[in-house]
């Protein structure tokens, strides 16, 4: 009996010893970086700052909020990253509250700063990162890193993202490396992915195709859809159907129905959607308590072409009742 308990306790160590070796030689699945130069342009700067200041939001990360101005618009020193997680703090928006972080994560500083920013990284290890998910140094970056939404920006967005982040003023702010605890600091190299093929921006005159490019990538679908506890999948049948729970502060808010049913946007007309934006075009001061996660100030910036397609995309899904999910 006991030479059958250490047979099978020597087979369970050999196994763990190959996961061991497989997790730290083949984990995260990447490539080399691209060698692209990227060549900048004003052209190319300004489409960078549209897709960064009022769609992809990089610096509602890379920042602090000031949660005095309705949506919480990024604070300066912009991109240089903000106060570390850590076991303690409950992170408003970002995970939800009842978890604290498994560890320690500074979102970092991304500014051209050389020394405790990317100033120093290629063009093409900052696409990398952004759309695959590992660092400069190889490793796999937390999936707060929303990498896993940003594998759609297209090549040509990508370029222009660079270029603008490049084009931006340095700012010193060291942020502390991070401390992942076990296992969570296994599970997330299972996460990134190479990505294999050309990604193009669709056809501008293909409306629906446009507007669910930039949903996807401005990540309306990420907080419009509910998904399964901590996974990123979202649940079959109910993209865009809103009710996923967010903490602000003790505050619990639902993300809004965006499909076409008369629980959503069923009876909002284009102009109305497009509106309901442009409203935010100047920004508010608030209470606290009346602030949201969705940063409005910034997507208000969006062209009205832009949100149009937005709204002729989310018309085409189908309908869905209004749900709140658990938290
Ligand atoms: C939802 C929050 C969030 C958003 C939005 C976001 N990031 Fe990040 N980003 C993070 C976090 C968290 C990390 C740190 C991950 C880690 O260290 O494991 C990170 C890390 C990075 C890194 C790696 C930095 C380093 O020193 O290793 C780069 C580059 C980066 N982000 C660029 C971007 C760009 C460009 C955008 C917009 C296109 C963006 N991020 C949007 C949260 C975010
Ligand atoms: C950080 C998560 C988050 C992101 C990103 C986000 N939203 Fe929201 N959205 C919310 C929450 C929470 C609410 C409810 C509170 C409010 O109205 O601000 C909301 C409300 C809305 C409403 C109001 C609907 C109503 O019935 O009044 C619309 C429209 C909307 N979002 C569209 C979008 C679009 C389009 C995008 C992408 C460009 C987007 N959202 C991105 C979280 C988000």
């Amino acid at each position: 009996m006991q030479r059958f308990v250490a047979i099978i306790a020597g087979g369970l160590i050999c196994l763990l010893a190959v996961a061991a070796i497989y997790i730290n030689t083949f984990l995260p699945r990447t490539a080399s970086p691209s060698d692209i130069e990227i060549v900048s342009t004003p052209v190319l700067v300004e489409r960078g700052r549209y897709l960064v200041e009022h769609l992809i939001l990089c610096n509602d990360c890379h920042s602090e909020r000031d949660w005095t101005l309705y949506g919480g618009p990024p604070m300066p020193p912009i991109g240089a990253g903000r106060a570390c997680m850590t076991r303690q703090t409950e992170v408003a928006g970002i995970m939800t509250s009842e978890a604290n972080f498994p560890g320690i994560l500074c979102i970092r500083n991304i500014t051209s700063d050389k020394e405790t920013g990317i100033g120093d990284w290629t063009d093409g290890e900052i696409i990398r990162s952004m759309r695959e998910g590992v660092g400069k140094d190889g490793r796999a970056l937390f999936p707060i890193m929303p990498y896993f939404i940003f594998k759609d920006i297209s090549d040509e967005d990508s370029a222009a993202i660079v270029a603008y982040m490049r084009a931006l003023p340095p700012v010193h702010a060291e942020r502390p490396q991070r401390e992942i605890d076990f296992p969570m600091n296994v599970l997330i190299r299972f996460w990134p992915q190479p990505l294999t093929e050309p990604v193009l921006t669709p056809d501008r005159a293909e409306s629906i195709a446009y507007g669910r490019y930039l949903s996807a990538i401005g990540r309306c679908s990420f907080c419009h859809t509910p998904r399964t506890g901590r996974g990123i999948a979202g649940i079959p049948g109910r993209e865009f159907a809103g009710g996923v729970p967010f903490a602000i502060g003790a505050r619990i808010m639902y993300s809004k129905n965006l499909t076409p049913h008369a629980s959503g946007i069923g009876n909002w007309t284009r102009e109305a959607f497009v509106a309901r934006f442009k409203a935010y075009s100047e920004p508010l001061t608030v209470a606290p308590e009346d602030n949201t996660l969705m940063d409005w100030n910034a997507y208000a910036g969006m062209t009205e072409a832009d949100l149009g397609a937005i709204y002729d995309y989310l018309r085409s899904l189908p309908p869905v009742e209004f749900e709140k999910q658990e938290l």
